[in-house]
């Protein structure tokens, strides 16, 4: 019984572990081949936005935005991916609120420290293109007061 026990709890510690290696892994992984660097994409074309949202922001958010990238293995942590394709959500939200919690991360504006932030890969010129993406071809929606 007890040894039972034992091997229920080493398990799901072993378990637990992996993932966290996994994810840690797979995550800087991938970011680090895909980061673009500041100002790498600044040029504004539209395939360039969307090469640096889908090589970054896509991992967690997905393509279309709807919080079901292959990191969203990072939700075991309880924090899902905001779904960025929520119009109802995105419409309480400001350009300044996307921008600064794209640029500092979660725990910049209360929320949870899952969302990375941005500032030493992207410019504010990249990053209000970003938002703009995300409006545009994400939510289809902008701020409503
Ligand atoms: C490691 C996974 C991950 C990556 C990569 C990631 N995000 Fe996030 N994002 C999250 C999580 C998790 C949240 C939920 C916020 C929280 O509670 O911490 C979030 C929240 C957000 C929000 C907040 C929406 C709101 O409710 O106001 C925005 C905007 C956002 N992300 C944009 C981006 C953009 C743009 C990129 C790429 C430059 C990006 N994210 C990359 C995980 C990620």
């Amino acid at each position: 019984m007890s040894i039972n026990k034992h091997r229920v709890r080493t398990a799901s510690m072993v378990l637990c572990f992996s993932v966290m290696v996994f994810s840690g892994a797979g995550f800087s992984g991938e970011l680090s081949k895909s980061k673009a660097g500041p100002g790498k994409n600044e040029a504004g074309n539209e395939k360039a936005v969307k090469e640096n949202y889908d090589l970054n922001c896509a991992p967690c958010h997905g393509e279309t935005g709807k919080g079901n990238g292959p990191l969203a293995v990072e939700s075991v942590g309880g924090i899902k991916p905001r779904n960025l394709n929520n119009a109802k959500l995105l419409t309480t939200r400001t350009d300044e609120e996307l921008f600064k919690v794209t640029k500092f991360g979660g725990a910049s504006t209360g929320f949870f420290g899952r969302m990375p932030g941005w500032r030493d890969s992207f410019t504010d010129v990249e990053i209000n293109q970003i938002v703009r993406y995300i409006r545009k071809k994400i939510c289809m929606c902008e701020y409503k007061k």
